[in-house]
């Protein structure tokens, strides 16, 4: 992952509980803000690399999300493609807290 050029703010956070994912766009780009189950948090791009279906319409299971239009699978921490149809993983985004808010950063 590349060195984050700048910082944005996407979501506060108690407005995704553990288990859940917030659709937000940010730098012109579809983003997912998951907050996991065990309290980490993850940010992918939300548009699925295999057709067109956003991630957060899915449903999160762990540290996967399953894409709801052919269930292809990805790894919410890595962005990694995990199952057929998909082959391509999904671009990932740092994450930082900084009180209540959240935080992702944008490549230049
Ligand atoms: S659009 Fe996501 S698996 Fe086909």
């Amino acid at each position: 992952m590349a060195e984050a050029a700048k910082w944005v703010r996407v979501a506060g956070v108690k407005q995704v509980a553990e288990g859940e994912m917030l659709a937000t766009e940010a730098g012109g780009r579809k983003i997912a803000v998951i907050h996991l189950e065990n309290g980490d948090w993850s940010a992918i791009e939300n548009v699925c690399t295999h057709a067109y279906a956003l991630l957060t319409d899915g449903w999160l299971d762990g540290d996967s999300v399953e894409c709801p239009l052919h269930a292809g699978r990805f790894d919410v921490r890595t962005g990694k493609a995990l199952c057929a149809p998909v082959d391509e993983d999904v671009a990932t985004f740092p994450v930082r807290v900084e009180g209540a808010d959240v935080l992702i950063g944008l490549p230049d």
